[in-house]
């Protein structure tokens, strides 16, 4: 497997200017004592020809593209040699190493080099009949009368393929340098370090894929613009040209394995040359979870089958029609899916679905073995437990051994099922079908990308411990503008085991300085990078609504807009510090989908203000219904300069609507989110001052329907009640325009210990609104005490308001350490505990960045540990109440929807305060047996949370909450404990953290 030497040498190796990612470096842009190419002298690549025609077209890439780098075009020796003698071709250039390329058992180069020389003997030795490993690093004296040679051998075609590539990425040569126009780096002299290697293999998983899926309007449109030579027939051109792009982007990223396009493609029919042009190139072919043998379905079974798509009913036709798929597959490399899905081809009794299932699977083993004529047990197959077919697995269908089980996440990135302990050592293994795009329920995915990568790797990272490494594969939709994800998963497939939990940042920054080339600027790349990626994980733009987050509590949508507007203006900071050859590779992965994803949340943000604001007789309703108007406008607008780069090199890519849905379905065109409008010539009926305050959506004066209960004749406003460990330590009123007549405020304060941050101003016009912040001097205030404040805002026209807050001067008992309740509430980032216990060697870990807030925790990933309530690893955290009901407090854990992955074992968690008796929740109801997702599903995971609640015995005073593991895999990222019944107000995320001493 992997040599720890090597990643010993990349942890010592400086910052390098010259990396792949993950892997150690053994290149140098600075002078070695091997030379590869000097800034006079090309490099010189050595091949054989009789090796694999797949490695001689990326070897002819790194001859294109070392010209690209260098500047000069290196010279290819295509020898051919027998495996003992020397060709007398085989001439190094004085001054450079020869790189000297070979697979296995298909290069004489590979035969002659092992008898010539011992190293290499025994390096090849080690990795003669391994899964795509390779030998890539220098050796001396390779063969006779050759000093050394940038060695880059493969233990079989891929093996080979991937050293070419990873070779190409240390030169400066992004995998992602045609799909997002990443610039070649360029460096005249490439040199290689002695001692340090960057053999690799095998990798962690077997078939690493992509499924290219929901390919409408998208990448459709754009593959009829770019690969039709106008001329388009039935079908879309998903032809060996367009596929050739996608075959060397996998083989660049290390990838084998590709679900082709199907919504309106047939891979074999579309191209005849498509399945030849995959093997050729070195991809594994297949065909998703619900097109049997390597056949398009349902649109080749519409062009060549006959009669029904019903097993039972049409077993003549169905058979020759899979047979046919499989004589077109049998030349190449393929994995064949078995089962059949569908609606119409199934009887109704549960029984004889799993029965009919089975002897499907069985004629399609029988097909198999008669076109290989050889037992079908050699040849790849997968059966995908994609959903309702989980239930005939969970009720007892069985495929044979040698099939891979391809288990499934929910669509929405949470794995369904993994492994358990009897399914582990089925020779054909099990895999993981996983989702980035995602068409369905509760709403399509299929517009912006969340790059959420704590959550891909600990669920991924579940998936590689429980033994589902045999096939990873994602459906990536258009591919972009998933870029970023999709590089992360095929580097964490490539090897799980240098990319731990703590490493996301690390490999932010690693792509960043890869992608654009800045040491300087890369920190702050990755960084937007994980910033917009954490606000979009929240929730999908799909998903949007005007009072997701809430407008008046926990200033939680002005929090949300502040931290996009930041987004955006460093963005715009590093895009001005960009060499122009980078800004269509930066617009494309971070420029755009900060400011597209910057507008679409201030479209809403400002619909939800606009409707609030016109309830409030407040003149900025008009301003705000401008403010979306110009949004909707500008998301066109950002779309269209997408679609303008490069002369339109991605026309159509960004065309997926993805503004206002109405159900989980696409809308046909987008719509903007309701507006409304408040007259302009007229002054609100109580006069032009308005005055509203913080955490309230009512409106001063006048009546107002959320002023108080009954809705007229309300008393004046109070904002809530300061304490000396309130989380925000001021409230605000604001002050704006009722209608188009200006005025002048004063505000006063009738105690000393109520500051207010300004005293007097104006409200030159409709849209103008100030905000007037409340503090307490706590000098002022007796402690213990609680005390009344009344702020008065007057107008110059004689309008009168009274705002009233309390200074509750709460203490805690010297040396008390922990969190401190305020308004009711005790609210908790989990990572924020008092202390950590483990049990068996097993304790909680930090996710750093999962989830909506901060982080999350997770007990450490420990195969099949499970433990009594009370009896596991735990988590302590102090806190301090002022209040009780009745003696009771109740807590709500906000966990990830993570399924119930084990069988028999659901996920739950055990929680205790103080020294009670620990409770167990399960967060996550259970499938049913036919596979079919727990009702709350849908809601928990558009809000990518769920929240328990427990009540627990606490009287006012100091307390520990003790959060105790029971099932591996459950994930909790906020813990709100609330003292007062109703305390915790609406908002999206919950109360913000409180106050820790
Ligand atoms: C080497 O020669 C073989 C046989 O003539 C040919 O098929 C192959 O494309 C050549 N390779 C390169 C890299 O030019």
């Amino acid at each position: 497997m992997w040599s720890p030497l090597s990643i010993l040498f990349a942890a010592l190796a400086p910052l390098p200017s010259v990396l792949a990612l993950g892997g150690p470096t053994c290149l140098s842009f600075k002078s070695t004592q091997y030379a590869i190419t000097t800034n006079s002298q090309a490099a010189t690549i050595w091949i054989d020809s009789s090796d694999w025609p797949g490695v001689h077209r990326a070897a002819i890439d790194l001859q294109n593209d070392l010209e690209k780098v260098t500047g000069k075009r290196p010279v290819i020796l295509n020898v051919t040699m027998s495996a003992t003698t020397s060709n007398s071709n085989l001439d190094a250039a004085s001054n450079t190493i020869p790189i000297i390329i070979g697979t296995v058992g298909k290069s004489n180069l590979v035969s002659f080099a092992s008898q010539s020389s011992t190293t290499l003997k025994n390096k090849v030795a080690a990795i003669q009949g391994k899964w795509e490993a390779g030998i890539s690093e220098v050796v001396k004296n390779p063969m006779a009368g050759v000093t050394a040679g940038y060695v880059i051998f493969g233990s079989d075609k891929r093996g080979t393929i991937y050293g070419i590539y990873d070779f190409l990425e240390q030169a400066g040569v992004s995998p992602w340098y045609w799909w997002s126009d990443v610039p070649y780096k360029n460096h005249s002299a490439i040199y290689a370090f002695p001692n340090v290697t960057c053999s690799h293999g095998e990798p962690s998983v077997k078939y690493r894929g992509i499924f290219i899926n929901d390919e409408q309007p998208a990448l459709t449109d754009w593959v009829i613009e770019k690969f039709s030579n106008g001329t388009v027939a039935n079908r879309p051109p998903f032809n060996r040209f367009m596929y050739s792009k996608v075959f060397e982007l996998l083989l660049r990223l290390k990838a084998n394995y590709l679900w082709p396009a199907m919504w309106n493609s047939a891979f074999g029919v579309d191209d005849p040359l498509n399945q030849f042009t995959a093997d050729y190139y070195g991809i594994v072919m297949g065909t998703s979870h619900q097109e049997p043998m390597l056949r398009s379905s349902p649109v080749e079974w519409n062009q060549f089958g006959s009669g029904q798509w019903n097993w039972d009913a049409n077993q003549a036709n169905l058979a020759k029609f899979w047979t046919d798929g499989v004589k077109r597959g049998a030349p190449y490399e393929s994995i064949y899916t078995l089962g059949m899905r569908g609606t119409g081809d199934l009887p109704v009794d549960e029984t004889g679905n799993i029965d009919l299932l089975q002897r499907v699977v069985a004629a399609q083993r029988d097909i198999i073995s008669n076109v290989f004529n050889k037992s079908a047990s050699t040849v790849p197959q997968m059966w995908c437990l994609y959903k309702e077919v989980q239930g005939y697995y969970q009720r007892g269908m069985r495929v044979p051994d040698d099939v891979i089980l391809l288990w499934t996440d929910d669509n929405w990135g949470n794995i369904r099922r993994l492994p358990a302990h009897d399914e582990r050592n089925r020779t054909g293994g099990a895999g993981v079908y996983y989702h980035f795009d995602y068409v369905g329920s509760p709403r399509d995915n299929k517009w912006g990308s969340a790059h959420n990568l704590p959550k891909f790797h600990h669920q991924l990272g579940l998936a590689k411990k429980y033994g589902a490494d045999k096939i990873w594969i994602v459906n990536v939709g258009d591919i972009k503008p998933h870029e970023i994800s999709l590089d992360f998963f095929m580097t964490y497939a490539w090897n799980t085991t240098i990319w731990s939990k703590d490493d996301l940042d690390k490999y932010r920054k690693s792509w960043a300085l890869r992608e654009f080339g800045s040491d300087s600027l890369a920190p702050t790349i990755a960084d937007l990078v994980k910033r917009f990626s954490h606000l979009n994980s929240r929730a999908k733009v799909e998903l949007y609504n005007s009072t997701m987050y809430s407008l008046t509590s926990y200033r939680e949508a002005e929090g949300v807009m502040g931290e996009w507007d930041a987004l955006v203006s460093s963005s715009n900071q590093v895009s001005s510090q960009l060499p122009a050859v980078y800004q269509p590779a930066y617009f494309q992965l971070v420029h755009h989908p900060i400011i597209a994803g910057r507008n679409t949340q201030a479209l809403y943000i400002d619909a939800g203000y606009n409707q609030l604001y016109a309830s409030q007789a407040r003149s900025q309703t008009n301003q705000k219904a401008d403010a979306v108007e110009a949004n909707f406008e500008y998301d066109e607008d950002i779309r269209d300069q997408y679609h303008g780069l490069l002369n339109g090199k991605w026309n159509h890519m960004m065309s997926q609507t993805h503004l206002g849905y109405f159900y989980w379905q696409q809308p046909m065109l987008n719509s903007m989110p309701s507006i409304t409008r408040v007259q302009k010539r007229q002054t609100a009926l109580p006069g032009p001052m308005r005055i509203t305050v913080e955490d309230s959506k009512g409106a001063w004066p006048g009546d107002n329907s959320n002023q108080c209960s009954q809705g007229y004749n309300c008393p004046p406003p109070n904002v809530p009640a300061l304490t000396p460990y309130s989380p925000i330590q001021n409230r605000y009123i604001e002050i704006s325009a009722g209608g188009p007549t200006p005025y002048t405020w004063t505000a006063s304060s009738n105690v000393g210990w109520l500051k207010l941050n300004q005293t007097s101003g104006s409200i030159p016009d409709a849209y103008a609104g100030q905000r007037v912040l409340l503090s307490v001097n706590w000098s002022a205030v007796p402690v213990g005490t609680s005390p009344t404040g009344v702020v008065t805002i007057k107008s110059n026209g004689g309008q009168s308001v009274t705002v009233s807050m309390i200074a509750d001067y709460k203490t805690v008992p010297s040396g008390f350490s922990g969190f401190v309740e305020s308004g009711g509430i005790v609210s908790i980032q989990t990572e924020h505990y008092s202390r950590s216990t483990a049990v068996g060697g097993v304790s909680w870990e930090v996710l750093p960045q999962y989830g909506r807030n901060l982080s999350a925790v997770s007990p450490a990933i420990s195969v099949d540990a499970r433990w009594a309530p009370g009896a596991g690893p735990v988590l302590e955290y102090d806190f301090y109440t002022y209040n009780s009901v009745n003696g009771n407090i109740t807590v709500t854990v906000y966990s990830a929807p993570t399924l119930n992955t084990a069988p028999g074992y659901p996920i739950t968690y055990a929680i205790a305060v103080d020294n009670n008796t620990p409770i167990t929740v399960q967060p996550m109801p259970l499938e049913t047996d036919r596979g079919d997702l727990p009702s709350i599903w849908s809601v928990v995971v558009a809000e990518e949370v769920i929240r328990t609640t427990t009540s627990h015995k606490a009287a006012p005073g100091k307390h520990t909450l003790k959060l105790f593991a029971t099932e591996i895999g459950f994930v909790t990222e906020k813990i709100v404990i609330e003292t007062v019944s109703g305390s915790v107000a609406y908002s999206y995320l919950g109360p913000p953290e409180s106050v820790k001493v």
